[in-house]
């Protein structure tokens, strides 16, 4: 159940209530698609970064250990030892930008495993079996991705066939939470509007999945290779269409300032392999822009990332630490980039609920977005 607590201009200040917990939202999600997030973080360290929510994909854990394993083991909560709430991705996504061979049916997708090439098929209710066996808070439709540069007729047979596959999402999740031995009988349903960038698609597709009275409503599609400001366009386009009183997701995105822009345009979720990759890469985010820790200007520097952080590598260890890690090759070097990153966009996201909160959300963005111009660093 999402209940809208206030609202400062279109941005959305709300709280999830899930069997995992309640989930304050503007909310980024953590992701840990194997059910590990990388950079050898923890579920253990996620709690000391404030974390609400990790996520996790549908496909690889069908690959790799198998669904079937995960159930046997109580299901992903037990097996990666966390209990707040879980949101597995599809596999629509995966399928279509990892799979080799990929074969496209009104019944699903056949494809190879990116792992050892054995063929796989997957469709809505493979999906949402899947889902189930991981036992996850919040699955996710299955739904195709067509690229930004796809035809308008090829998107509009996408979307529309999208829709189907939701209504059989729909239905197979309902069966699978009414099974005695389901691991989770409430297992919510987030449906996934497409359409490229054509805005008519894009509002069609939102006003048909608007009536589905689905838990929430994501946007995907995006941050394929289109631009920012079309990437905002077509928020504009689709969130007015999308129920307000339910949850809405923007798969993917994105940059500090990426998701400032779409928070600003009623979104409430989002989810982004930034903080991590970028952490893993020696790139950390501060108030002032990104920092590059490899940099030889850091040698001698004893100062933290950054000054008043607090986060668990902030708190103790400096710059030239932190640099010496990282040419050594120790995976401790990416480790502690990877936490202050993380940290930094679960503490913006605080911030965020908190000024909109307070009325005063177009304020904190300003001052968000010039600080990180600053970036000379
Ligand atoms: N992650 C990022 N974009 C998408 C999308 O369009 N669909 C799904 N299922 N996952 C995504
Ligand atoms: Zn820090």
């Amino acid at each position: 159940m999402y209940k809208l607590i206030h609202k400062d201009g279109q941005a959305k200040r709300g709280e999830l209530h899930t069997v995992h917990g309640v989930i304050q939202t503007p909310v980024f999600m953590n992701v840990a698609t194997v059910a590990a997030i990388k950079g050898a973080v923890s579920t253990e360290d996620l709690l000391g970064l404030n974390t609400q929510v990790a996520l996790s994909n549908t496909y690889h854990l069908h690959v790799r250990p198998g669904d079937e394993v995960i159930r046997k083991l109580g299901g992903l909560h037990k097996f990666m030892v966390w209990d707040r709430p879980i949101l597995t991705d599809s596999g629509g996504f995966q399928v279509f930008s990892l799979a080799k061979l990929r074969k496209i049916r009104e019944e699903g997708v056949e494809f190879q495993s990116h792992i050892d090439g054995h063929k796989i098929f997957m469709g809505p209710e493979e999906s949402m079996r899947i889902q189930s066996n991981l036992g996850s808070t919040i699955a996710m439709a299955f739904d195709e991705c067509p690229s930004s540069t796809a035809e308008r007729a090829y998107v509009q047979d996408s979307v529309d066939r999208t829709t189907r596959w939701l209504e059989r999402c729909r239905t197979e999740m309902k069966r699978l939470n009414g099974l005695e031995d389901t691991l989770n009988p409430k297992q919510m349903l987030f449906g996934i509007t497409q359409g490229a960038i054509y805005e008519d698609i894009r509002m069609e597709h939102a006003k048909r999945i608007a009536e589905m009275d689905l838990d929430g409503y994501a946007i995907g599609g995006l941050a394929v290779g289109e631009t920012h400001d079309e990437m905002y366009r077509i928020i504009e386009a689709t969130v007015p269409y999308l129920p307000q009183d339910k949850p809405t997701y923007l798969m993917g995105v994105g940059t500090p300032a990426n998701i400032l822009e779409a928070v600003e345009r009623g979104v409430d979720f989002f989810d982004c392999v930034y903080p991590s990759r970028n952490g893993r890469h020696g790139h950390v985010y501060t108030n002032k822009g990104k920092m590059n820790m490899f940099n030889a200007k850091y040698e001698l520097d004893s100062d933290p990332i950054e000054e008043g952080c607090g986060c668990p590598t902030c708190r103790r260890y400096s710059r030239a630490y932190i640099r010496h890690l990282l040419k050594a090759k120790e995976m401790l070097g990416m480790r502690l980039c990877v936490l202050h990153n993380l940290y930094f966009y679960n503490t913006m996201m605080e911030e965020v609920r908190k000024a909109i909160e307070e009325d005063r959300f177009q304020e904190y963005k300003k001052m968000r977005l010039e600080g990180f111009e600053q970036s000379s660093r």
